[in-house]
């Protein structure tokens, strides 16, 4: 079978040629593969940065996608972590961890969205309990997963749900979507912005951290009216920094939890257990999604077009 595949870290993808999987144990299934998503989680994997990598050559990147089983079914699947990658003609699936879509899922809407979606969905359902009408940030909003989030956070019952991103363009997308305030990360003044209009937020969603994060938690925690309001700040990306400096006083200082949200902080059943509901969301019209198909034969190609901010490239087998 044609697969996407890393023979070195240094260098792209290539479309090569690599054995068609074979089931292992009763729970597994070879499917046809439909449609695979370019998350940053698969580029991370590709040049063996992810902190799952095991250096392992050559190997083919892909951690999820939609496929289609020998019994017709439509599924959305999260690959096993010792299976080789979705980005092919063929992946093998565990039941397990396998979702069946709607007969009438756009294949490439579903690989499109799953996985950032996914990283708001669970953290927001698994991780905090947001009560109906609390509030979320959502900090380093005008990616693909951000945007999402913002979406989510309302679909799941924020009553509020604020965008904060460095490019104030991609903001405007963000408050189209509907986020009640947006708040730029750039330029001067970021503190008393992000104070006056999330210091009363109950969740933040963190796809940054690094210095975006150090300068919006003072500024959130300082701005709360009552300190001692619960806040929970659920870290899920690094965009911005892997690290942050964290002054103890800010922990003393107001009722302020950190916890993080993805694969190990929650268990792979959890995780799975959050696939039905999401997907029919993301089969359904109330989330805007923008997918960018490109064939598997083009993945050099894929991997360095640029897209538009919120736009998820998707390969198609
Ligand atoms: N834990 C989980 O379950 C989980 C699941 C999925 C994704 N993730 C993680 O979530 C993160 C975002 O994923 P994604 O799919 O949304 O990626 P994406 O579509 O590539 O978006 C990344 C966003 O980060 C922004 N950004 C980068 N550096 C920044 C900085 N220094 N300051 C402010 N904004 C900055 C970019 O802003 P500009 O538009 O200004 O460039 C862009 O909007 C990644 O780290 C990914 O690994 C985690």
């Amino acid at each position: 079978m044609h697969a996407a595949v890393v023979h070195s870290f240094d260098e792209l993808p290539r479309y090569d040629v690599r054995e068609a999987p074979v089931a292992r144990t009763p729970d597994e299934v070879v499917v046809d593969v439909l449609a695979a998503g370019l998350h940053p989680r698969v580029r991370s994997g590709a040049d063996g940065t992810h902190y799952t990598s095991d250096g392992t050559l050559p190997m083919v990147p892909g951690v999820d996608g939609v496929g289609r089983t020998p019994e017709g079914d439509l599924v959305y699947f999260v690959a096993s972590d010792d299976a080789p990658g979705t980005m092919a003609e063929q992946a093998l699936v565990d039941r397990r961890r396998a979702i069946t879509l709607p007969v009438d899922a756009d294949p490439v809407t579903v690989a499109a969205a799953m996985n950032p979606g996914m990283s708001s969905w669970v953290a927001l359902r698994r991780r905090v309990d947001l009560q109906p009408g609390g509030s979320v940030l959502v900090l380093g909003a005008t990616g693909n997963a951000g945007q999402l989030a913002v979406q989510i956070a309302r679909h799941l019952g924020a009553s509020r749900v604020i965008g904060a991103g460095r490019d104030a363009q991609r903001l405007d997308l963000v408050a189209s979507l509907g986020a009640d305030e947006v708040v730029s990360l750039d330029g001067d003044g970021v503190a008393d912005r992000l104070g006056r209009v999330a210091g009363d937020v109950d969740v933040v969603v963190d796809y940054l951290w690094g210095q975006p994060t150090e300068q919006a938690m003072k500024a959130v925690l300082m701005a709360r009216t009552d300190r001692s309001r619960p806040l929970a700040w659920v870290q899920i990306g690094s965009m911005a920094g892997s690290e942050i400096a964290l002054p103890s006083f800010l922990l003393r200082a107001a009722n302020l939890s950190i916890l993080g949200s993805g694969q190990g902080s929650v268990t792979t059943a959890g995780i799975v257990a959050e696939l039905p509901a999401l997907a029919a969301l993301v089969a359904s019209d109330e989330l805007t999604i923008d997918a960018l198909p490109v064939p598997l034969a083009e993945v050099e190609r894929a991997w360095t077009t640029p897209t538009r901010p919120g736009q998820r490239l998707v390969l198609v087998p």
